[in-house]
């Protein structure tokens, strides 16, 4: 009996078996589609990202911004009581900090005649025959200083500086006079409370403006027009040596680049002279500027601040 398909008689297995066979294939093709469009897109995708993270680079590059990353973070917890103790680890740490942070001002022997401290009025404190104090030479007391700085003068805040440095570098200055008082527990107990010590204290974000813009913080087009449009006008300017405020602008900053940056990335300083005062006052250093902007007269400060109005209005135009 001969086998012949035409001649088969209807069958449902059959149909079905074929049927599966269409569907799998079909299935398998689907699949292959998917996978490949899937495939497509990822490449997209990343394609897309290197070229935005080139371009905020090129950026990036360009404005020369030094500002090292550093995220908020909670700093460990420290114990007061203990860092209340000197130690010798405590100072031989302390005194690597204060050689290379404080001594530029302060002086090396604690005399407050360091080389960057000699054009400042206030002068930088003598630690060995102290003036009168302002916040006072208890460690609480000097921790305070640390934290906040002493407004409108060359003392700016070193809240950058990790709270057990800060402990370490204060057991340093205290080597310089042997008579200064001591802390109670109570004023210990105090400075713990102050800025919950024990707990760890939360400090500020630092990022670079790349990652800044990346993060969506800051409007990357408008930033970037004003800086370079800032820059450019700021560089003729300084060249032409007509105009005071520039010439006065030109002394008071440490990296121009970083001066504008700071200026183009907060949008309060362009107020009131007032903010701008304030804006300037607060960790010049870490803003580009110089400390000797603490000795610009109240007037100065108004002409470089009209100027700096001026320049990033014309080119936020
Ligand atoms: C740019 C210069 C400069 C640097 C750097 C500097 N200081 Fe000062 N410091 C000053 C000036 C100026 C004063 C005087 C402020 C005043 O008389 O109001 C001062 C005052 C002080 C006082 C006295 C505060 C009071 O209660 O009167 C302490 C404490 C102090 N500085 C600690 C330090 C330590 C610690 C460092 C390093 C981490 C440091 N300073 C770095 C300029 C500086």
């Amino acid at each position: 009996m001969s086998h012949n398909n035409s001649g088969k008689k209807f069958n449902v297995f059959d149909l079905f078996r074929d049927l599966t066979k269409f569907y799998g294939i079909l299935y398998m093709l689907v699949l292959a589609f998917i996978v490949f469009l899937g495939a497509k897109y990822v490449k997209t995708l990343d394609y897309n990202k290197l070229f935005y993270a080139k371009e905020l680079l090129a950026a990036d590059t360009n404005m020369r911004v030094t500002l090292p990353l550093k995220k908020g973070s909670i700093t460990p917890p420290v114990d007061v009581a203990k860092l209340s103790i000197p130690t010798p680890e405590l100072l031989a740490k302390g005194k690597d900090i204060y050689n290379t942070t404080c001594a530029s001002c302060h002086g090396e022997t604690g005399a407050g005649n360091g080389p960057a401290g000699a054009a400042l009025n206030p002068p930088p404190r003598n630690f060995v025959n102290p003036q009168p104090w302002k916040n006072g030479p208890k460690i609480s007391q000097m921790y305070i200083t640390l934290q906040e700085g002493i407004p409108n003068t060359g003392m700016a805040s070193f809240s950058t500086i990790p709270p057990e440095d800060r402990f370490a570098v204060i057991q340093y200055v205290h080597t310089f006079n042997l008579s200064y008082p001591k802390d109670t527990p109570e004023d210990l107990a105090l400075l713990d409370q102050k800025y919950s010590l024990k707990n760890g204290v939360k400090m500020a974000n630092q990022i670079p403006l790349g990652l800044a813009m990346d993060l969506e913080m800051l409007d990357f087009d408008t930033l970037k027009a004003d800086l370079n449009n800032a820059v450019q006008k700021l560089d003729n300017d300084i060249k032409d040596k007509k105009d005071t405020a520039v010439i006065m602008l030109n002394e008071i900053m440490i990296n121009k680049n970083k001066a504008l940056t700071s200026l183009a990335s907060n949008t309060k300083w362009n107020v009131t002279a007032e903010e701008f005062s304030k804006f300037i006052g607060t960790d010049p250093l870490d803003k580009g500027f110089k400390a000797s902007v603490y000795q610009l007269s109240p007037e100065k400060l108004n002409q470089i601040y009209a100027y700096l109005k001026n320049l990033f209005v014309k080119s936020r135009a």
